[in-house]
This record gives C-alpha cells, sequence and structure tokens, in this order.
C-alpha cells in the first residue's frame, strides 16, 4: 500500500514524540512491504513564530490531501499571554473544524504490565477496559464568544451550543462501536442543569431506542461520573459525551492506566483523513531533556493504521511491541513510580527492536 501522511509535530514534547513514531512507521512500511511517504507541517506556536498563523493555508491543504495526519503537540508559556492575538491551540481547533473531525475516539486500555504504575489499586483498575467517544467540532468549545464593559464589569462569555444532527452523528457512531465492543454505551450529559445537554439527552434516548434497541444504554451526570471513573471503571464500556466534558474526564480517565503519556486518539469524520495523536499536551515542563513517554504517540500511530488505513496486522503489531516492551520492565520517567527510567529515544528504539510481522 501507498499512503501520503502528514506530521504535525507542533510544540513543546511534539517534535521528539513525533519523530519517535515515524521511525515506528518506516519500519512498520519495510517489514510489511508498504510505502509511506512523510510530509512535515507547521501548526502552533511554532507556526506563529514562523508565520504568523497557527494553521497555516499550507498545512491545511496537506492535510487534506493526505491519508492520514499525525501529530505531537500545541502549546507553551511562550505563547499564553491571554491578551495574544492568537494561540497555538486555535491552530487545533482550526484543523478538527477544517476536517469535519467531530468524534474523537481516546480508549482507555490498561496494559497488564503498567497496574502497578497507576496511582490507583490493582483491585479497582483491573479489567478496565473504556472507549471514549468525545465530541470534538461542537459545544461551547466553538461557541459564541466575547467580552463587553470595562473595569469590575468586564464580562467574557461563551456559549454552549449542540444540535440535534451533532449529538446523532457522534451517538450512532459510539452505539456501532459499542456493538462491536461488549454492547454497552453510557451516555454523559448535564442535563440537570444546561439546556444543550437536555437536548443531547432527548436526542441520545431516541437514536438509541430506534437506532440500537439491541445495545445496553445507560445517562450519566457529568460530575457523578467523574466519580464512578475512580471507583468503578470496569462497569463502563463505550462511552460517550460532549467535547468540554470528554477532555476533563479523558484526561481523569489517563490515570487508570497510569500516565497521559500512555493514552493516543484518533479523531474521525465522516469521509477524509483522519488525525492521530496522544491525548496529552506539549508538556513544556519535560520538553528537550529525553523524559517525554513516545509510547503514546507511538500507539496514536497503530490507531492511524488501523483506522485510516486499514492495517490491522501491521497496528496489531505495534501494539504488541509496546506490550513487549513493558513487559521486559522498560520505563520512561512518567510510568516508573520512582525506580528505573529510559529515555525517549532508548524507549522509541526499544519498540522499534521488538516489532515483527
Ligand atoms: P500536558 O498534557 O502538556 O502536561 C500535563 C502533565 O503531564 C505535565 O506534568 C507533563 O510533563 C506530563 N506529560 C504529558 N505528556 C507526557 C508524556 N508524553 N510523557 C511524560 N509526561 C507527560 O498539559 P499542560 O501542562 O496542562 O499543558 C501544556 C500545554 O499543552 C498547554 O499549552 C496546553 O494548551 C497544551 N495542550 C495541547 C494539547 C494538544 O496539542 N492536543 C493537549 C493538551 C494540552
Ligand atoms: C486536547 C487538548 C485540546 C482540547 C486543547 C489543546 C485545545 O486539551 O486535545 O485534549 O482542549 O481539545
Ligand atoms: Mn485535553
Amino acid at each position: 500500500m501507498k499512503a501520503n501522511l502528514v506530521l504535525l509535530p507542533g510544540d513543546g514534547i511534539g517534535p521528539e514524540i513525533v519523530s519517535e513514531a515515524q521511525r515506528i512507521l518506516e519500519k512498520i512500511a519495510e517489514l510489511f512491504g508498504h510505502e509511506f511517504s512523510f510530509s512535515s507541517q507547521l501548526i502552533g506556536g511554532i507556526s506563529i513564530d514562523k508565520t504568523g498563523d497557527p494553521l497555516p493555508q499550507e498545512t491545511i491543504d496537506a492535510c487534506k490531501a493526505s491519508d492520514a495526519i499525525l501529530l505531537g503537540a500545541v502549546g507553551g508559556p511562550k505563547w499564553d499571554d491571554p491578551s495574544a492575538k492568537t494561540r497555538p491551540e486555535a491552530g487545533l481547533l482550526k484543523i478538527r473544524k477544517e476536517l469535519g473531525l467531530f468524534a474523537n475516539l481516546r480508549p482507555i486500555r490498561l496494559f497488564d504490565q503498567l497496574v502497578d504504575s497507576s496511582p490507583l489499586k490493582r483491585e479497582i483498575i483491573e479489567g478496565t477496559d473504556i472507549l471514549f467517544f468525545r465530541e470534538l467540532t461542537g459545544g461551547i468549545y466553538f461557541g459564541e464568544s466575547g467580552r463587553s464593559g470595562s473595569g469590575e464589569d468586564e464580562t467574557a462569555f461563551q456559549s454552549m451550543a449542540y444540535s440535534v444532527r451533532e449529538v446523532e452523528r457522534i451517538v450512532r457512531m459510539a452505539a456501532k462501536a459499542a456493538q462491536q465492543r461488549d454492547n454497552r454505551l453510557t451516555s454523559v450529559d448535564k442535563a440537570n442543569v444546561l439546556e444543550p445537554s437536555r437536548l443531547w439527552r432527548q436526542t441520545a434516548a431516541r437514536v438509541m431506542a430506534e437506532e440500537f434497541p439491541d445495545v445496553q444504554y445507560d445517562v450519566v451526570l457529568v460530575d457523578a461520573m467523574a466519580m464512578h471513573l475512580i471507583n468503578r471503571p470496569r462497569d463502563f464500556d463505550v462511552v460517550v459525551t460532549g467535547n468540554l466534558f470528554g477532555d476533563i474526564l479523558t484526561d481523569e480517565a489517563s490515570m487508570l492506566p497510569g500516565s497521559l503519556g500512555m493514552l493516543p486518539s484518533a479523531s474521525l469524520g465522516s469521509d477524509g483523513p483522519g488525525l492521530y495523536e496522544p491525548i496529552h499536551g506539549s508538556a513544556p515542563d519535560i520538553a528537550g531533556q529525553e523524559l517525554a513517554n513516545p509510547l503514546a504517540t507511538i500507539l496514536a500511530a497503530a490507531m492511524l493504521l488501523r483506522h485510516s488505513l486499514s492495517l490491522l496486522d501491521e497496528a496489531t503489531a505495534i501494539e504488541n511491541a509496546v506490550a513487549a516492551v513493558l513487559a521486559d520492565g522498560l520505563r520512561t520517567k512518567d510510568i516508573a513510580r520512582g525506580g528505573k527510567h529510559i529515555g525517549t529515544k532508548e524507549m522509541g528504539a526499544a519498540v522499534l527492536e521488538r516489532l515483527q510481522k
């Protein structure tokens, strides 16, 4: 197979982890006889520095013409001034919107070898396997916003809106995924307070009753969900929720497998290229120090092979190599729990060595 892949390294640890994932993809191409071409494009803070724009048109065009996109992370203290004209994060939001990537899949899968790296107790987390569907191109992230007044009366607002169509398509995608797994779907909202959540709940209930009567379906309020995730994570199979709730709950859920540095994600639309990235950010506190865990990005590359290129054996080969590295006791600092650890490049090389057809 020939595939044209765009790399968006971005800021902070982004370039370090994307180059490790690229090496893995190159090795996969060699082992399985594929031809992957890579083109690196600008996004985020580095793009603001070079072009004044966190997402130049050239990057959008290259992404649209690609088969799939692998992103590192964007953002950092250099571009954090709240009164700045633009921000790195605006580039990320724009690429999601431009490509229509309304579904963000965030699998929370435990590697057995890492169970003791989690800050949570083994008996609580063992057996956890959750697939989050976070709505990604709507809600409060894209609502109308603005400021008015001045001094103590200065006021800022950002509105949350969801349409029936937006809810239907993400719920359908999540319900179909549930049918391929344990056939259970939980929808998370704040319908006791927020109007968009009430529309979300009504729409989700109708779609489930009409189209997926076989799927076991329930609803949970987001504040309670924050607690259940820590208390009884095994009880969830597929979870569907809005943009903001999904952002927060998945960072929380990353502590089940032990580190943000382990969690990949896939952002998909109804057609066109998908975008794959770790769920973590640019980690400016550890950038350039060989401390970043590249496994989330390497696992995102596996998701890319599976979801955008339908290369299932190749994706599994990467996941098996990651499991083998962990079984051999190799750890980056974030999952070492104070024990011996290796650096970013060493971890990438260790996965590479264990890749096999
Ligand atoms: P962060 O996810 O970058 O880091 C949170 C903590 O987790 C830090 O202590 C960091 O060192 C650690 N961490 C994250 N990834 C790691 C990895 N791969 N290996 C080891 N440790 C890791 O979140 P933050 O510090 O709140 O945000 C930093 C910047 O990243 C902000 O500008 C934010 O907007 C941006 N951000 C970007 C994305 C993205 O590009 N998708 C996601 C989240 C945050
Ligand atoms: C994520 C990040 C982004 C988000 C930011 C950087 C825009 O936190 O991908 O989870 O909030 O969606
Ligand atoms: Mn986030």
